[in-house]
């Protein structure tokens, strides 16, 4: 596949040490995983063949996708003398790692391209294709960051084995966000196949890669023509409403387990259709087919932060300033279709989410 939008960025799908191995680029630093690097020795042996090869084992994961992790990134590509055009940069993870070393790049001699390679589920369908980067600062998500066109997503799906099922369920949070708020068409193939889903093997398999492809097109839909957000109405903001300061203090709040995204993201997507279902905007069976298949997934992710309900509604006004001003909250009005609501109460939000705690705990 190759998509582009603002005519250069590419998408391929590729065996990665091939691509590694034929690039003729002047010197390679390559930003790993430390956990895919240990599942994937080939990568010593390829950098073991090229001496202008440095893999750099990097860390990077929601608490330490921070402003030192790209400070740090930074003094590694100065140390290693890395020019503006010749040399290739390349990071290979999850979207953490991704979000953090582009935007590394993006600033290093005021940007420079990348390669990245995405080898978690929503690394791969979400992060690795948007052209936003970003770390969190004082508390808040991706509060720094920036949007860098100078890049190639390279998806080699074999990188997937030694995904746990938590972290696939992760991504399918994101392919779930999509499938619900714009394409029954996925919706209905994430139903057939829902049992399989949780398996990597499935996702290097021909319906496996369909739902791979399916999602990111959908989401590259929405990015194609305005990739830099000047129009704040984007139903892709659905399931990143409520949740985003729950995601953040769940990671701060001692005693509690960190809510993953994906699982952030796929709650906020159920409490948002609880909310359209009760102002009759959704039908009950619709509503029904959103949760069960979130019951399917098993999204639950039994934290008592879900149940503070100043901080989601916090988290809601902070995403309206962020959107203008404006509610502009998608809500889906069938699978696949949706409208935007600006005039959301607290009240409202209250009870949707008291009512979607209950069901879930019962
Ligand atoms: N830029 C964007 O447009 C965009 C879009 C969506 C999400 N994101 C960001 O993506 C991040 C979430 O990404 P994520 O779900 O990939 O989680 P993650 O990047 O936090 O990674 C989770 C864990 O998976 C491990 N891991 C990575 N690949 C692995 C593999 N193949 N096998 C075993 N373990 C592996 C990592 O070591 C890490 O501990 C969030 O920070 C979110 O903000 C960015």
């Amino acid at each position: 596949m190759n998509v582009s939008y603002e005519s250069k960025i590419d998408i391929s799908f590729e065996n990665i040490f091939s691509f590694i191995k034929n690039s003729g680029s002047n010197k390679k630093v390559i930003f790993i995983d430390p956990i895919v690097l240990a599942n994937n020795p080939i990568f010593l042996e390829i950098e073991t063949n090229d001496h202008n090869l440095f893999l750099i084992p990097t860390n990077i994961y929601e608490n330490t996708k921070e402003i030192e992790s790209v400070i740090s990134i930074l003094k590694i590509l100065e140390d290693k003398g890395i020019g503006r055009r010749n040399d290739m940069i390349y990071a290979i993870g999850g979207g953490a790692l991704l979000d953090t070393v582009s935007l590394a790049t993006s600033i290093f001699r005021r940007g420079i391209f990348i390669i990245k390679v995405p080898t978690t589920l929503l690394g791969i369908v979400d992060a690795a294709i948007g052209i936003k980067t970003g770390v969190n600062f004082e508390g808040q998500r991706n509060r720094v960051g920036s949007y860098h066109f100078d890049f190639k997503v390279v998806i080699d799906p074999f990188l997937l084995k030694g995904v746990n099922p938590g972290l696939i369920r992760q991504g399918l949070g994101e392919i779930f966000k999509i499938a619900v708020i714009k394409s029954n068409k996925l919706f209905e193939k994430l139903e057939d196949c829902s049992r399989e889903l949780e398996i990597t093997k499935f996702y290097s398999d021909p319906r496996g890669l369909e739902i791979i492809n399916n999602s990111i097109e959908l989401m590259l839909e929405e990015l194609h023509d305005n990739p830099r957000e000047t129009v704040l109405k984007r139903c892709v903001d659905f399931g990143h409403s409520f949740c985003p300061l729950v995601e953040m203090e769940s990671i701060k709040r001692p005693g509690i387990k960190t809510i993953p995204h994906g699982y952030a993201v796929a709650y906020d997507c159920l409490l948002t259709s609880k909310i359209s279902y009760i102002r009759k905007l959704l039908s009950e069976k619709d509503f029904l087919k959103i949760y069960n298949l979130y019951n399917k997934f098993d999204f639950n992710f039994e934290n008592e932060i879900y149940q503070d309900i100043n901080l989601l509604w916090a988290s809601f006004l902070e995403l309206t300033k962020h959107r203008g001003g404006s509610q502009n909250l998608p809500v889906p009005t069938a699978v696949g279709k949706y409208t935007f609501l600006q005039d959301l109460k607290f009240e409202e939000l209250e009870t949707a989410n008291t009512l979607i705690q209950k069901s879930l705990r019962k």
